[in-house]
């Protein structure tokens, strides 16, 4: 069973991996035995991370870089690439959002900045790796989407619901045009996790959340980590094109 679990040795890139569902599974990855390569704008919280995968037993490096930026994120590839060697796995999941206005108070500027941050977010980390990934024949892409994404939510902001709903319309296609190459292109759409962003975001209204939730209570990163692990293990080799709902029972189709 090993051959299909393990995923030891293998290198994990992770954006957005300094802080939440990214640290969560930046952590995970390292636990199994990957090599994790943190990609984040926040070098502080970053680097901490780094620091404490190396003092938990893991391997891994932190690269500074903005998502949204070609540049940025082709020359935090290249510095992966040239450490390990290697690249088998992406994991995206920076994005996020401020304000959820009504659409006549959301400007047009705000709008194109918020599909910047959650969709051109996800394409360039990904165009990024996948030479790397076709050159073994063999890669794991999952990006975190939202439940924001796949029903209607008053609390999001319109842009990060028509971006993250997008994602999965890029993961999709992806999925095919990878498929012969051994790479898997997948999206996970958690419900509302309890993150120090959301505890800010959405303080007043914490109790409210949970008790919406058919399961009582937010999830937490390290579930969503769980789910993300399953879909990058070589296992799931026939997993792709596929969202997965981790929403704590929330999503009714
Ligand atoms: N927490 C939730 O309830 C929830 C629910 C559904 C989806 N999500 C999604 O999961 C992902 C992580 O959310 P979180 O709550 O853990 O967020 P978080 O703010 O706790 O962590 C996000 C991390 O990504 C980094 N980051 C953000 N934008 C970046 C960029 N453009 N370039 C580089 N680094 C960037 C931040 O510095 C931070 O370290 C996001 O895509 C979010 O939309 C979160």
């Amino acid at each position: 069973m090993t051959e299909l679990s393990s995923i030891k040795d293998q290198v994990a890139v992770v954006s957005g991996g300094a802080a939440g569902i990214g640290l969560a599974c930046a952590e995970r990855f390292a636990a199994e035995g990957a090599k994790v390569a943190i990609i984040d704008r926040d070098r502080e919280t970053g680097e901490a991370a780094v620091r404490k995968i190396e003092t938990d037993g893991g391997e891994a490096m932190f690269t500074a870089g903005d998502c949204t930026s070609e540049a940025d994120m082709d020359a935090a590839v290249a510095a992966i690439v040239d450490r390990w060697g290697r690249l088998d796995i992406l994991v995206n999941c920076a994005g996020g959002f401020h304000a959820a206005p009504p659409i006549e108070e959301l400007d047009a500027e705000t709008w194109r900045a918020g599909i910047d941050w959650n969709l051109s977010g996800i394409y360039l980390p990904m165009r990024a790796v996948v030479p790397a990934m076709k050159t073994n024949n063999y890669g794991r892409i999952v990006s975190i989407g939202s439940q924001a994404g796949r029903m209607g939510t008053a609390i999001t902001a319109i842009d990060y619901s028509a971006a993250k709903a997008a994602v999965v319309g890029l993961s999709r296609r992806l999925a095919v045009e990878l498929a012969p190459f051994g790479i898997t292109v997948n999206t996970v759409a958690p419900g509302t996790v309890l993150t120090p962003r959301i505890a800010v975001l959405h303080a007043e209204r914490m109790d409210q959340l949970a008790s919406a939730m058919p399961v009582g209570r937010l999830g937490k990163p390290e579930e969503i980590a769980h789910a993300v692990w399953y879909l990058c293990t070589p296992g799931a080799a026939f997993t792709t094109g596929a969202t997965l709902d981790v929403n704590g029972g929330s999503w009714t189709g």
